[in-house]
């Protein structure tokens, strides 16, 4: 169904439907102003919103698959702060976790020479595009979005309008790029069917082949880092207990003590997966241990059959501090010159504006804004 600016109500409130896998004919790599660089598979663009500390679910569950996607596609990954601030931020504290997810970024190795890395309110065309998309996108589809309802809480009269339409923001980040590709969570499937909505009826309401249908890439399935206190629980950045997580800004001693704390039962380490069923605190260190070792769970357990988890405590934080230590001594380095950090991200926002700036205008042609260059 073609979503045409007359037609009925009705129809404006139906979801559009999901075209997989034929991009609606447009070729990414070639479709207006801003070819993807030869031999690319697509252009990603990713992001993390810089509130909290860093910690080792960010690294192992996203920045990491980031790093190893970085030579095959062309690369933008944001720090978005404007999509931090649809919940209070502390300005002080704001600026402080942009730089520090920005050091992240750079000492788990996506490289800024070759990569775009950048912060979203460096580049005025992802609100100017969100505004285009909040009049595209219907009510009723925002209505669905269980962030916005997990976020909102009880008290959704309370909640920022940005909140709201939030994933409206989303989807301008990553369709003012036409990037085909975007490594997320899963919890974040949910907004890139959106962005691939709204990227449908901007194409079909203003008869133009201009943004290409994203494709989610969902992060190593199954790597989902939980709490250190409770191994039913995500680690996050919000969690009040120092101890659920560990940060990637974390000390050896700091890492050491955490995983000494950490939540475990009496029995021994089994020998196989299925050992591991009811057993979510055992689980837990051990896909840790298994992606730190890069290796499976399946063969992290023919190791440690039968150990005592003080045992194996002690190898999981050799592990750690070997993965994490080079990393921490990177960011802290970076975070003591901020002046390198802002240089770096200047270059970012240069470029990222580049492709940005020229997506918009064709955007705003499409629309009917009277160019204002004339
Ligand atoms: P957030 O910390 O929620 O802003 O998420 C930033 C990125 O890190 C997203 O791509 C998440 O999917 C990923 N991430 C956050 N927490 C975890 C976790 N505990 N395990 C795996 N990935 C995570
Ligand atoms: N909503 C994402 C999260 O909470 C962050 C994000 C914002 C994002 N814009 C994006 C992720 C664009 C990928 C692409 O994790």
């Amino acid at each position: 169904a073609r979503y045409h600016p007359r037609a009925g109500h009705k129809d404006q409130l139906r979801m559009a439907p999901n075209i997989r896998s034929t991009q609606q004919g447009i070729d990414p790599m070639t479709s207006g102003s801003i070819p993807h660089p030869q031999g690319k598979k697509g252009r990603i663009l990713s992001g993390i919103q810089p509130t909290g500390n860093l910690h080792l679910g960010n690294y192992l569950g996203a920045i990491r698959n980031w790093a190893a996607m970085q030579t095959d596609y062309q690369c933008l990954f944001c720090i978005v702060d404007m999509h931090a601030i649809t919940i209070w931020q502390e300005p002080a504290e704001l600026a402080r976790a942009t730089r520090e997810v920005a050091a992240g970024y750079i000492a788990a190795g996506l490289d800024p020479a070759t990569n775009t890395l950048f912060v979203q309110s460096h580049v005025p065309a992802h609100a100017q595009l969100a505004w285009i998309f909040n009049c595209v996108a219907r009510m009723g589809w925002l209505n669905r979005m269980t962030q916005f309802k997990d976020k909102a809480g009880k008290n959704r009269e309370a909640a920022s309008s940005g909140l709201y339409v939030y994933p409206n923001l989303m989807a301008a980040d990553i369709l003012v790029y036409k990037a085909t590709h975007v490594p997320v969570g899963e919890d974040q499937k949910q907004h890139l069917e959106l962005a691939r909505d709204i990227a449908q009826k901007f194409n079909n309401d203003y008869g133009i082949e201009l943004f290409p249908l994203p494709e989610p890439v969902i992060q190593g399935p199954g790597m989902r880092v939980m709490s250190l206190r409770d191994g039913t629980k995500k680690m996050s950045k919000s969690d009040p207990s120092a101890y659920s997580r560990i940060n990637m800004t974390d000390s050896e001693d700091d890492i050491a003590q955490k995983i000494r704390k950490a939540t475990t039962d009496p029995e021994p380490l089994p020998g196989t997966v299925e050992g591991l069923e009811n057993r979510p605190e055992a689980s837990n260190l051990l896909n840790i241990y298994a992606a730190l070792t890069d290796r499976t769970l399946a063969e992290v357990l023919v190791e440690t059959e039968g150990w005592q988890f003080s045992q194996f405590k002690t190898r999981l934080t050799e592990a750690a501090v070997g993965v994490l230590g080079p990393i921490t001594a990177e960011m802290q380095r970076l975070m003591a010159d901020p002046a390198e950090i802002d240089s770096i991200l200047k270059r970012g926002a240069d470029s990222a504006n580049e492709i940005a700036s020229a997506v918009l205008k064709e955007a705003y042609s499409a629309v009917g804004f009277l160019p204002s260059d004339r």
